[in-house]
């Protein structure tokens, strides 16, 4: 079985995959006068399909999935013809797999081990979308060996370590990412299997995270769904019609270098582990006081509906009605400068941790941006006096650069490596 045989099979499906993009992409264009990413608007069923090709990549403001399998990479392979291999090969896989279709051509031939492994057979393709990254150590390689020190992006800086951050290198960071986020557990894990398949020998996986349950909205439609701790959470994000936000949030524009990201953005991920057992011994009027929301409908404290105006300066008896260490406080718009993130985290839950005998649950933190130094880190920073931290323990990081997205006969990666 060659690479060659995965590149034509999913040659074909390209052809699909434009047509459907014409079909349910909302009319407009963006700050660099591109049409608007793929997919911004699909029904939630298993026949929907998110076009993997477009102006930006899919899975970043496309309407969140019900399910992620994260993965990380390190290269096993120093050489840049192996990597640009590998990049093609899974663009055209990824191309062929949000379409619902197995990947390669070699699928009925009793002699041969099949090209796709099979287990998302019959679930439609499920809105798939798959995000790529790449990680400052893949610029950093010593001896540069792909030949892409000079084009690394000055936005890719190391995370600062923050107060109580607990980070374990080895589930943190990593070469190259893709974010794999479906309707369907089984389409969002056979994705990240394969494609791990195809890049064997150039590619090796360094760790891995799933979620469940959107802990974010996207999308203006959607029912604000709750995190693991019970409130409503996505309720002031970045949703997909506020073009205006995107651009000036989350799209590296044409004012930003290097050149090659435009119309990219920055993904950090954090591994947020929750203290449910210190959480659920909490009243309920502290935890609304924590978050600086009620629990019940999701409105700012003082105000009635989820969507009320959040009134930071209010004050009942002479005391702040939205504590003043309260999340939402500290995380506004108002006091990070007017910063605002693209949400799109999910709850995880990874068996028990030994030690306390509790679950090892919590949120996969994942936000973009323009620029991870005016956007997740000044507010991380903000939020080291957050109420939240008695019951959170952050434990892994990463930052990745997401580049544009592909044209019908690009790859992913290509304004890098061209
Ligand atoms: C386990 C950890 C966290 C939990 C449980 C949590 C929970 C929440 C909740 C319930 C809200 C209110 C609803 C909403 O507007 O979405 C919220 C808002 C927000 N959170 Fe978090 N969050 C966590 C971590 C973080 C982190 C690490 C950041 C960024 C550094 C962050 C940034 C924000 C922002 C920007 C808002 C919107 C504030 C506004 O504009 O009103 N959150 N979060």
């Amino acid at each position: 079985v060659t690479r060659r045989s995965v590149s034509r099979r999913a040659f074909l499906g390209t052809a699909g995959a434009g047509a459907l993009t014409a079909a349910t992409v909302a009319l407009g264009t963006d700050a660099l006068g591109n049409p608007p990413s793929a997919g911004a608007t699909v029904p939630r069923d298993s026949a929907a399909v998110v076009p993997f090709d477009g102006a930006h990549q899919a899975g970043i403001v496309t309407p969140v999935q019900d399910r992620l399998l994260f993965a990380s990479f390190d290269l096993v392979s120093d050489s840049r013809s192996d990597l640009v291999r590998v990049l093609k090969d899974w663009t055209n896989a990824s191309r062929t797999m949000v379409l619902g279709r197995q990947i390669g051509r070699d699928n009925d031939d009793s002699d041969l081990p099949p090209d796709d492994t099979g287990e998302a057979v019959g679930l439609g393709p499920s809105s798939l979308t798959l995000t790529y990254g790449f990680g400052a150590s893949l610029f950093d390689r010593p001896g540069d060996p792909f030949g892409i020190a000079a084009r690394k992006p000055a936005a890719l800086v190391p995370m600062p370590r923050f107060a109580r951050d607990e980070i374990q290198p080895e589930i943190s960071d990593g070469d190259l990412a893709i974010q794999s986020c479906a309707d369907d557990p089984t389409v969002a894990f056979h994705a990240i299997r394969d494609l791990a398949r195809i890049g064997r020998g150039v590619v090796a996986l360094r760790w891995s995270q799933q979620g469940f349950g959107r802990t974010s909205l996207t999308d203006a439609q959607q029912v604000t769904a709750r995190n693991l701790m019970g409130f409503k959470d996505g309720t002031n994000n970045i949703v997909v019609d506020d073009t205006d936000a995107l651009d000036e949030h989350v799209w590296v524009d044409r004012r930003d270098d290097p050149a090659w990201m435009r119309g990219g953005s920055y993904l950090v991920t954090r591994r947020i582990r929750m203290m449910l057992e210190i959480w659920d011994r909490s009243t309920l009027g502290d935890q609304e006081q924590t978050i600086g929301r009620d629990k019940g409908e999701g409105a700012p404290l003082g105000a009635k509906l989820e969507h009320d105006t959040v009134d930071l300066k209010a004050t009942k008896d002479g005391e702040l009605v939205i504590p003043d260490n309260a999340h939402i406080r500290l995380a506004a718009p108002a006091e990070n400068r007017g910063v605002r993130l693209l949400r799109r985290g999910f709850s995880f839950t990874d068996g028990i941790d030994p030690v306390t005998n509790q679950l090892d649950s919590g949120l996969f933190f994942i936000a973009y941006q323009r620029d991870p130094r005016t956007g997740f880190i000044p507010v991380q920073r903000n939020l080291a006096r957050d109420a939240l931290n008695e019951y959170i323990r952050h434990d892994s990081t990463a930052t990745f650069a997401c580049p544009p997205g592909v044209g019908s006969s690009g790859y992913v990666g290509e304004t890098l490596f061209s």
